[in-house]
This record gives structure tokens, C-alpha cells and sequence, in this order.
């Protein structure tokens, strides 16, 4: 949501800070601007992709250090003038901004009072004024962001530069992420890491309340009480490479073709022949500690709470634990009773995710204890969790999640068998479940190999106005994600219901104009999700059948078979046809599918 990088040193700003932009486009993308300092600041913003900013970028912009960023609207239609960076009126001071000002309107009206005239309509332009008001007599420029911020209620990650002050730049966080590159003589900063792993894989990353003065000569971080913190970088382990779309159309098609190599990376080292359980060393728990839990609360946003429901499901069958999931961004709203003997567990992608985040502060707030099933190593759920899993799945670009959501579920039954075993799981249901795992990734090849079939299918049925997807127990999380994956690239209306809830409403809207893409995996529920086709088919829809058999084609038009494996496990192979599906779907249909419209990849606002 939203990004920013920052460049001080010897080498011309303007162009890293477009390359840097470009890796964060997908973070929001609505509109883009960079500003240089090189005898005053020289400033270009548009509406618009980082391309149509680069397009209107003059040869000669020349300038050592820099701050850029690209935009996801919250205060503001997207606009030139309410791109950043945002100037103050002496155009002495600039500003780039992730987060929400939630006192914007209050700071507004004192400072327009005081005969400030506001040219944007957005929270973020109020910092740059509030900066400039105290710069002049300050001693330093993180002085004078310092007493900004003092003012401020809200998240923020901002990039700051003062015309005067030539040699550096000044970020600080607070709910926002700010990670800075240590380079060779030269300082970078961004919202992310992958605008930075170009050019550097040192980092550091800020904590909420910390500000950061950047030199090319290094980097000096504060506490918000402007004592001097130390920080001991951190090597990053994602390069370049995997931020380019490595000959694929799409980073969303690049995604999903990668998963037997990153569910295989996920398992790896995890998986024990001995006694058939997971290894999973970052749980910080003792196994009388892990036997004392009663319940299990998974909390995650959008992709990550459906692949928290899988990871429910798994648990209770698996550990025999009751467990359920729900949307992170309702569970901290609604003062949630927080006992000691459940365990609660965050999942995020990005580990950034704002209300995801919340959430998990509040559960510490109140002595849960929270473990995180994160992808970003050092990412700020994955820190403030008290243990967790990485996925190790290497970064998602492409803003609908596919790999990441696979490798959580893969994730969640290494937690599941974890439990399991030293609870009542016996040593042969271990192995049964472990054996399972190891076929994921040759079996996710299998299905991939169906693409040209998928694609049709896809084609066939793109046009329909409306689509219902339909799952029973272990299925229904499939069905939620398939018909969030159609919705959020193809912009298809799509309903997930639960198999058996249809007949008690939703069962009305059906007809030849929605098809079902139904969820039928060869488990005990068979028969009933038999009949549910057929009443279907009596209501005159056209189904698509997702399962372990050919369809009866009274019961079905078409259907996709995927290599059975344990029933636990299923769910995980029976998502991936339905992400080949929506990509061919979103590309029939010719939407952006990286980066659909309205969304971001991280959403690290409220
Ligand atoms: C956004 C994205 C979704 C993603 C969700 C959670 O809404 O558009 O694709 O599932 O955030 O992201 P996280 O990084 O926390 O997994």
C-alpha cells in the first residue's frame, strides 16, 4: 500500500528512485512523483503508473539524493496534485508518506488559520507544512520532523527532505514499514525490501516510534524520546531475480507456475522420518507448553484468512484442538476475550498488514500468546509474534496472493501434525500425513500441466455475469478462495457458500446465467455433494466439477481432476486449479491482472 524509497549518496537519485518505484508499484499504483535536491528541489508527480512518470521525467534531472513514492489513494482521488511528494509553500521542504493522518482535518484548519494555503486535498501535505513551520530555527531536520510528528495522530512512514540541508534524509515509522539499505558510501530507505535488494542486501528495519537520519556515509536511528538506538543489520536473503517476472506474461502466472518449489521450500528440513513429526524450531515452545493449549484462534486478512480456515480444519482433524479462523480486521474491533490456554495464530504474507498487526497487538497486549505464519523474514507481524513459522516461499508480487496462500496451508499442516503428535496422533498417522506432504510438490506439477485445459474452461465461462462457488466442510475454504481469487482479478461477481447452505437461499439465484464451480473431493461427504449438483442441474446451472473423478455429465458440464492425495491434505491441490482458472479468467477478460484495480498488495492502513 503505498511505497516510498530514498537515496542519498554520490550516484544521481532520479533513476534508482524510479527503478526502486517501479518494484513497489504493487503496492498501489494509482499515481507516482519523485523529488531531487540540487540547489532547491526539483519535483515531478502524476496521476498514473511509475511509467507515465517516467515518461514525463526530463533528461537533465540531476541531483544525489532524492526521496519517490507511489501512491494507493486513502485521502484524495488520485490526481497530479494529490501525488507525492508534497512541497511546503516555501518549497523548502518535501514530504512522501505512507499511512493515515487520522487529526489531518484538525492540523488543516489551524494551519490554514495561520494563512497556510493547502494545495492537495490529502493528510499528508498538512507534515510537510507542520516540518517546515520549525525547520528554520531547528538544529536538525530530525528535530524538526521530530516536533511534527509530536502533533500527529496516526500511521506513518514518511521520507523527508529539507532543500537546505543537502546531505540527507530523514524517515521514520510508526505503523507504517520503513527499512533502510546500507550501501557502498550511499543510503537507501523504502517502504519494502524490494526496492532495495538491487542494490543492497544489508537492511534494517525501523521500529514503530524510531526515526532515521540518512547519510551516504551511514545512518543514524532515534527513539521517539530522541535517544540513540542501535540496530544490527540484517541480510536479506530475496534478490532481484525474484522480482522479475522471469519470462512469464505475469507475475500473478510466474506465481502460481512456482509453488512445487516453494511448497517443497516450505517443508524443507521439517518434516522428521524418526518419530513422523514437524520440526519447526520457531515456535519457541516446550512440548508441555505446546500441550496445554485447548483452542486454536487463527486471525488473518483477505487470501490469509481463507487459508486460516484450511488451517483450522486441519487442526481440529489433525490435533483434535477445536480451532477456528476469522478476518483479523474484525477480530480486534470487537473486544476479544483472550484466554491463556488458546493459541492464537497471525498469518500475513507480507507481515505487514495493519490490521493484522492491530491484532496481534492487542492479543499481547492482553498476555496471548501469538505465534506468526509469515513469508517476509523480519517483517513486523513476524516480530512481534512470540514464535512462528516463515513460509520461505520468496516474495508475491502480484497483488492476488497464490504461493504464499498454498504455502500457509502447507504451513499449517506442519503446525497440525505438530500438535497432533504430541497430542494423540499416532506415530502411523504421522508418517500417513508426512508422506502426504512430500507429494505436494510433484502433484502441484500434475496440475499445472492441465493449464491449456484450465484456460479453456476459463474462457467458456468468463463471460458469465456471476459465478457461485460452492465447498462442503474441507472443500468450503476452496470455494471462498477460488471465488476471491475470480472476483479480485477478473472483477466477475463471484459467491462462495457453503454446499449445503444453498438449498436455504442462494439456491434462488440459480440459472443458466450462474454456473457453480463446485468443490468435490473424493472424501465422506461425496454422496451429499453429489446430490447438491444435481439439484443444481435441475435449476437448469451449468456446473464446473473440481475433484479426485471424471463428473457423471448429468451432474456436470465440466470438470477438472486433480491427483488425490490424504483427505487432510486435499484441499491444498484442489485450490490451485482455481487460481489457473481466475488468472485465465482476468486475462480473457483483458484486466490487469497484477495489479487490479482498487486494490493493493499490502494494506498497512486501517
Ligand atoms: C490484501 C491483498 C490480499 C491479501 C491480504 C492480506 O488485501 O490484496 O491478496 O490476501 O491483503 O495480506 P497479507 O500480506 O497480510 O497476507
Amino acid at each position: 500500500m503505498c511505497g516510498i524509497v530514498a537515496y542519498v549518496g554520490p550516484k544521481d537519485a532520479a533513476p534508482i528512485l524510479l527503478e526502486g518505484l517501479q518494484r513497489l508499484e504493487y503496492r498501489g499504483y494509482d499515481s507516482a512523483g519523485v523529488v531531487v535536491s540540487n540547489k532547491g528541489l526539483k519535483m515531478r508527480k502524476v496521476k498514473g503508473r511509475v511509467a507515465d512518470l517516467a515518461a514525463v521525467m526530463p533528461a537533465r534531472f540531476k541531483g544525489g539524493l532524492g526521496i519517490g513514492h507511489t501512491r494507493w489513494a486513502t485521502h484524495g482521488a488520485p490526481s497530479d496534485v494529490n501525488a507525492h511528494p508534497h512541497l511546503s509553500a516555501d518549497e523548502r521542504v518535501a514530504v512522501v508518506h505512507n499511512g493515515i493522518i487520522e487529526n489531518a482535518d484538525q492540523l488543516r484548519a489551524k494551519l490554514e488559520a495561520e494563512g497556510v494555503v493547502f494545495l492537495s486535498e490529502t493528510d499528508t501535505e498538512v507534515l510537510s507544512h507542520l516540518i517546515a513551520r520549525t525547520v528554520k530555527e531547528a538544529d536538525s531536520l530530525e528535530e524538526a520532523v521530530r516536533a511534527a510528528l509530536k502533533l500527529v495522530v496516526g500511521t506513518y512512514g514518511i521520507a523527508v527532505l529539507d532543500a537546505e540541508r543537502p546531505g540527507e534524509v530523514v524517515v521514520a515509522r510508526n505503523g507504517s514499514p520503513i527499512v533502510l539499505g546500507i550501501g557502498e558510501k550511499e543510503m537507501f530507505a523504502a517502504s519494502d525490501v524490494a526496492a532495495l535488494v538491487r542494490y543492497t542486501r544489508q537492511v534494517v528495519h525501523l521500529e514503530d516510534g524510531e526515526l532515521a537520519v540518512l547519510k551516504a556515509d551511514g545512518f543514524t536511528t532515534f527513539a521517539s524520546d530522541a535517544r540513540e538506538t542501535a540496530k544490527e543489520p540484517l541480510t536479506v536473503d530475496w534478490d532481484a531475480g525474484h522480482y522479475d517476472t522471469g519470462g512469464y506474461e505475469h507475475y500473478l502466472l510466474k506465481e502460481i507456475s512456482e509453488q512445487p518449489d516453494t511448497v517443497a521450500r516450505t517443508l524443507r528440513g521439517r518434516l522428521d522420518d524418526r518419530f513422523h513429526i514437524a520440526h519447526l524450531g520457531g515456535l519457541n515452545m516446550d512440548a508441555r507448553e505446546t500441550r496445554s493449549f485447548r483452542r486454536v484462534k487463527i486471525i488473518g486478512c483477505g487470501s490469509a484468512y481463507y487459508s486460516g480456515q484450511i488451517g483450522a480444519q486441519l487442526i481440529e482433524e489433525l490435533a483434535r484442538i477445536p480451532a477456528d479462523a476469522e478476518p483479523a480486521s474484525e477480530f480486534r474491533y470487537r473486544g476479544p476475550v483472550v484466554e491463556a490456554d488458546t493459541l492464537y495464530v497471525a498469518i500475513s504474507q507480507s507481515g505487514e498488514t495493519y490490521d493484522t498487526l492491530a491484532a496481534v497487538q492487542e492479543l499481547k497486549r492482553k498476555g496471548g500468546r501469538v505465534l506468526g505464519i509469515v513469508n517476509t523474514v523480519g517483517s513486523a507481524i513476524a516480530r512481534e509474534c512470540d514464535g512462528g513459522v516463515y513460509l520461505h516461499a520468496g516474495p508475491e508480487v502480484s497483488v492476488a496472493s497464490t504461493k504464499a496462500f498454498t504455502s500457509t496451508a502447507v504451513a499449517f499442516a506442519l503446525l497440525a501434525l505438530h500438535l497432533g503428535r504430541v497430542r494423540d496422533l499416532s506415530p502411523a498417522e504421522g508418517r500417513r500425513i508426512c508422506d502426504g506432504l512430500r507429494r505436494l510438490p510433484e502433484q502441484i506439477k500434475e496440475i499445472l500441466v492441465l493449464e491449456p485445459e484450465i484456460r479453456e474452461l476459463a474462457h467458456k465461462y468468463a463471460g458469465a455475469p456471476s459465478m457461485m462457488f460452492v465447498g462442503r466442510v474441507r472443500g468450503y475454504p476452496v470455494a471462498r478462495e477460488g471465488a476471491q481469487k475470480l472476483k479480485e482479478i477478473s472483477y466477475v461477481h463471484a459467491e462462495a457458500y457453503p454446499a449445503s447452505e444453498l438449498k436455504h437461499g442462494p439456491l434462488a439465484l440459480i440459472g443458466p446465467e450462474m454456473p457453480t464451480v463446485a468443490i468435490v473431493p473424493d472424501d465422506e461427504l461425496l454422496d451429499k455433494n453429489l446430490t447438491t449438483l444435481g439439484e443444481i442441474r435441475a435449476r437448469g446451472g451449468r456446473v464446473l466439477m473440481v475433484g479426485h473423478r471424471v463428473a457423471d455429465p448429468k451432474l456436470a458440464d465440466d470438470c477438472i481432476v486433480v491427483p488425490k492425495n490424504e483427505t487432510e491434505l486435499d484441499p491444498i491441490l484442489l485450490s490451485i486449479p482455481l487460481q489457473l482458472f481466475a488468472y485465465h479468467a482476468a486475462v480473457a477478460l483483458e484486466r490487469d491482472v497484477d495489479k487490479p484495480r482498487n486494490l493493493a498488495k499490502s494494506v498497512t492502513v486501517e
